[in-house]
């Protein structure tokens, strides 16, 4: 039913200079995928196929990583490293990418609104690279699929953080719906320490109901001048409905250094490991089968 997955991905990157003086932040490593290739295996796992990506300046390298290289495609072929390209090739075989530009780093409801052409109007849903979610179960987007079924409106992922930390956030208030489900009341961006409205903060995962556009066009820049999702968002849920979705998973936070380091250790232990594992497994079946059929 959501078929189109928005990544804002024109920032730049500044915590992570001079790491991300030239080359995008998404395309930032996490053992031996750049960021942005969970965030699409994540929208992907959701059911959604149509992946639009808001670039800028210094961003070729992520184009070129959905696209095919015949060059290196020709070197490796034959050779036990064509597998390392299994998961990349499938990625391009089941989605389609298109890329608008944002040509002046107005904020990320700035981002997502250039991002309109590619969008249309339809619900998206809307990945924050450098939030990295990862799962034992269904991904964040598939829990929030799910929701959105059921409720038909605009719902923000939410983690609770402690209390010092609340100002790097958008952070919201509102009335229990069940455990995990709160029906919006309020929003703030980055709210100045003991002025937050809950512990409550929205990370990088979004379904957005399309008449969000017209109420980013509608949005004045706010906190550091820039134009704000958060904004937005509290005006469609005072006129309508915004769900914040308590979601089930570990979130790391990749736009930071600390947050990157651990994202590194724990996909290196809980899923690079286990797939090589698995991959082993799987070709040592194979080879016993082999060796059964001759035998
Ligand atoms: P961030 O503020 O986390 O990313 O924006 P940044 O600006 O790239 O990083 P720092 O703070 O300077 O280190 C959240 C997301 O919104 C996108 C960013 O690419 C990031 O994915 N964004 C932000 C845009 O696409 N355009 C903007 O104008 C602002």
């Amino acid at each position: 039913m959501i078929k189109k997955c928005l990544f804002p991905a024109a920032g730049y990157g500044t915590r992570f200079l001079p790491a991300t003086k030239s080359m995008p932040k998404e395309m930032m490593p996490v053992v031996n995928k750049p960021l942005i290739e969970y965030g699409v295996e994540e929208a992907i796992a959701a059911g959604m196929n149509g992946m639009c990506i808001v670039t800028g300046r210094g961003k070729h390298s992520l184009i070129d990583h959905f696209d095919k290289n015949y060059e290196l495609e020709d070197q490796i072929k034959g050779t036990n490293k064509e597998e390392l390209l299994d998961d990349i090739r499938g990625i391009i075989e089941s989605a389609h990418f298109t890329y608008i530009r944002q040509s002046e780093m107005k904020g990320l409801g700035h981002a997502i609104l250039t991002g309109r052409e590619l969008v249309g109007d339809e619900p998206f849903a809307v990945v924050l690279a450098d939030d990295l979610c990862v799962n034992d179960g269904k991904g964040v987007l598939e829990q929030m699929v799910a929701l959105y079924k059921q409720f038909r409106c605009s719902i923000v992922a939410v983690e609770e953080v402690p209390a010092g930390e609340t100002h790097k956030y958008g952070v919201i208030a509102g009335d229990q719906i069940r455990d995990d489900l709160y029906r919006v009341t309020n929003m703030v961006e980055k709210p100045a320490p003991g002025t937050e409205p809950s512990n409550l903060a929205i990370i990088g995962r979004y379904i957005l109901t399309p008449d969000i556009f017209e109420y980013i066009e509608n949005t004045q820049p706010g906190k550091g001048g820039e134009i704000q999702i958060t904004d937005a968002l509290l005006k469609q849920a005072q006129e309508g409905c915004v769900i914040a979705y308590k979601f089930k998973g570990k979130r790391f936070d990749c736009g930071s250094v600390e947050g990157y380091i651990d994202a590194i250790n724990y996909c290196y232990e809980n899923v690079y490991l286990q797939d090589s594992k698995a991959e082993l497994n799987k070709k040592k079946t194979e080879k016993q089968k082999r060796l059964l059929a001759v035998t």
